[in-house]
């Protein structure tokens, strides 16, 4: 189901067809985690639901669904019916699930699953302003709360807005299009998304058969409006926490700034970054618990979607899962 990210997901998103909202890599996700009776599982990133369902009809198990987007509770009500007690929806994010989970009595979970970034029916909804496919406000706030992209476009000075397009868009000619944005907004209020991608086209014309230029800048737009990189580093660190040994982790992510993040937390909590080397004398003192690895990773340590799933889904392509088990934070 998920469609963003890196040069084609935001003007790709207007398929209706159920696999275009199938869930990405479900098997794949499902592999790994392999829900036991009695377990209890978070689904960090709700969406509609499918991964809480394939887990939840896989095992007798509990499962805790976390998003922020309200608009998911349609789906989460469903699942209440069709689970009753052993389903629970929360309205949050996952970078706070530690304390979403614990006023609920739960310290210690048995897998965690993360289907970052936003999910294909808050592209397709106009209204919602992720896409300009078709027309909308310019909103993109998966939680409905808080400033939203009319806000910055119009109120963010020429530096504040470049950073976001070349750090979260990695869009190369950032300052080109945050300038004419600027111009722009002096003759008139952006508001509208069209009305947005019209400026930062004109900005950068594009190249035949190249992805629409105006993607990289939405995307950079909305991983600012919803601060989804620190929500990302916070929730992998609450997964530490929260899982008990030999927990499972799994993480999918659509581009390669999320993928980057995942990367260096599992290479860096599961020992991979400046490993022990036979020629290197051991240090007499070791690292303190907390810098120790808390994860193992399997290998391989990542996964990319099936030649079958790309045939049925070409969103599926830039889909990438990492996975890890906890290890209790114990040096191996
Ligand atoms: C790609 S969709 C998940 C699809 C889901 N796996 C399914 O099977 O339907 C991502 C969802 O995660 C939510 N989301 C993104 N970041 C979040 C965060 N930090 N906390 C909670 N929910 C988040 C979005 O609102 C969206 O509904």
């Amino acid at each position: 189901m998920k469609a963003q990210g890196s040069g084609f997901g935001i003007q790709d998103s207007g398929r209706k067809s159920e696999e275009a909202h199938a869930p990405v890599m479900l098997n794949e996700m499902l592999g790994w985690l392999a829900p036991k009776d009695g377990g209890i599982y978070i689904d960090g990133t709700f969406g509609a639901g499918g991964y809480s369902r394939a887990i939840l009809s896989s095992a007798n198990c509990h499962v805790y669904a976390i998003d922020r987007d309200p608009s998911t509770k349609k789906f989460a009500e469903i699942l209440m019916q069709e689970f009753p007690n052993r389903f629970v929806w929360i309205l949050g994010n996952f970078a706070d699930m530690c304390s979403l989970l614990a006023t609920r009595g739960i310290t210690s979970v048995d897998g965690i699953v993360l289907d970052l970034g936003v999910s294909s029916m808050q592209l397709d909804i106009a209204e919602r302003g992720f896409s300009f496919r078709s027309d909308g406000k310019l909103d993109m706030r998966m939680s409905q709360e808080g400033a939203n992209a009319e806000d910055v476009v119009n109120n963010a000075g020429v530096d504040e807005l470049a950073d976001i397009f070349y750090y979260y868009g990695e869009e190369k000619m950032a300052r080109r299009v945050a300038r004419a944005i600027v111009a722009a907004r002096e003759l008139q209020p952006i508001t509208h998304t069209v009305q947005l991608a019209e400026i930062i086209r004109a900005a950068l014309p594009g190249k035949p058969g190249k992805s629409d230029p105006a993607t990289r800048s939405f995307q950079g737009l909305r991983i600012f409006i919803n601060k989804e990189f620190e929500a990302i580093e916070s929730g992998l660190a609450a997964s530490e926490k929260l899982l008990g040994k030999g927990g499972r982790l799994v993480v999918v992510s659509f581009h390669s700034l999320e993928d980057r993040i995942v990367k260096r937390f599992t290479h860096s909590r599961c020992g991979k970054l400046g490993e022990h080397s036979r020629h290197v004398p051991e240090l007499s003192n070791k690292p303190a618990l907390a810098d120790a690895p808390a994860f193992f990773l399997p290998k391989p340590e990542k996964l990319k979607a099936s030649s079958a799933e790309l045939e049925k889904n070409p969103r599926a392509r830039s889909a990438t899962m990492r996975m890890m088990t906890r290890s209790e934070g114990v040096m191996q």
